[in-house]
């Protein structure tokens, strides 16, 4: 995986008009914020690929050449790299050096552990009731997060480099919600910077309460208390925004809205539908699967691979809620492979 330290950036200028160049040129891409191949050393820029260049160019777009070709690049195109301004030396922060670290180490543990299948580890973490791997492979990524594009990214970073190294039930909800995220196609740093802290934070809120309370399944508090419990949300967002701690609007969102339902039967505002962030119906949903299995939610722990069925066929299960929307939902009930179970049943 290439990253903004394995590049320079060039002006357009600086190809003085030729055509065919003994380097290859790679494009960055403002919105993905990603480095791809443009053209490979000594193949002829045609009209297309200029015309197109000059496109991306104009939207922010730049074009960039590996550091490791940085000789062949000055040599060809004459210059001395004190007139290319991003060949100028800058002493790195310790931030910068720690993460180039980070990524060096993920490519390490790639090599190490092979291809990882979040669906079947996730399986085999609610079978021998051990997130390890899980919990880890979401610290070894987070890790490598930016440390320069915004306090929500760097706040996540810190936090995994700080707290994700244990087993533990917070832990279980941050990774799994990360991951989970990941496969509803969210790929965006920020959004998953959001997800990270959202997962971390949600429950600050019970600090406020009466540990008892905490503790006491839901279904089995008096309506009164139930009120109170539910305030926990409120509580949450309220202390994040006394804390004067810079986190975007999406994470508070996620702390403040993980309750609410599509259907509108949420808390604290009984959002509807679109109302919901889909970052908060993914944290939401994910804590409900933990919560659900752990008794939280009935007073029985339940095994996740029968709430994962129970969600499928929609079986009504007190306690049980299902109004995640149609996108996370149909997500969510693929986290097991629950195919596989009910064959084995069915034989
Ligand atoms: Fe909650």
């Amino acid at each position: 995986m290439k990253t903004e330290y394995d590049f320079f950036i060039i002006d357009r200028d600086h190809l003085k008009g030729k055509r065919t160049f003994p380097f290859q040129l790679y494009v960055f891409n403002p919105i993905h914020k990603k480095y791809s191949m443009f053209l490979n050393g000594n193949r002829p820029m045609t009209r297309e690929l200029e015309t197109f260049m000059d496109f991306m160019l104009e939207r922010g777009g730049k074009i960039a050449i590996l550091k490791k070709q940085r000789r062949t690049f000055l040599t060809a195109q004459e210059f001395h790299e004190s007139e290319i301004p991003s060949l100028a030396t800058r002493e790195l922060h310790e931030l910068e050096k720690e993460r180039i670290m980070n990524l060096k180490l993920k490519e390490m543990y790639d090599e190490k552990n092979g291809a990882f299948s979040f669906q079947s580890e996730f399986e085999k973490a609610c079978e021998t009731d051990n997130f390890e791997k899980i919990i880890e492979f979401a610290r070894v990524e987070i890790i490598t997060f930016s440390v320069t594009q915004s306090q929500t990214v760097s706040l996540a970073l810190e936090m995994a480099k700080k707290y994700l190294d244990k087993d533990t039930f917070v832990n279980r909800i941050v990774a799994t919600s990360y991951l989970f995220a990941k496969t509803c196609n969210i790929n965006d740093q920020a959004a998953l910077a959001d997800i990270v802290c959202g997962a971390f934070l949600l429950h600050l809120g019970y600090t406020q309460l009466p540990l008892s309370m905490v503790r006491t399944p839901t279904m089995s508090l008096f309506d009164k208390d139930k009120k109170l419990f539910e305030k926990h949300t409120i509580l949450g967002n309220h202390l994040i925004k006394k804390s004067g701690i810079e986190i975007s609007e999406r994470a508070k969102k996620i702390i403040l809205d993980h309750h609410e339902r599509v259907l509108g039967n949420g808390y604290p505002s009984m959002k509807y539908s679109e109302s919901i962030e889909q970052l908060s119906l993914i944290v939401g949903s994910i804590t409900h699967l933990f919560e659900y299995s752990s008794g939280k939610i009935n007073g029985t722990k339940t095994p996740m691979k029968s709430i994962i069925i129970s969600m499928k066929n929609k079986t009504f299960t007190p306690g049980l809620e299902l109004d995640f929307g149609e996108k996370v939902f149909s997500s969510l009930v693929t986290l097991i492979n629950t195919d596989k179970i009910e064959e084995k049943k069915a034989a």
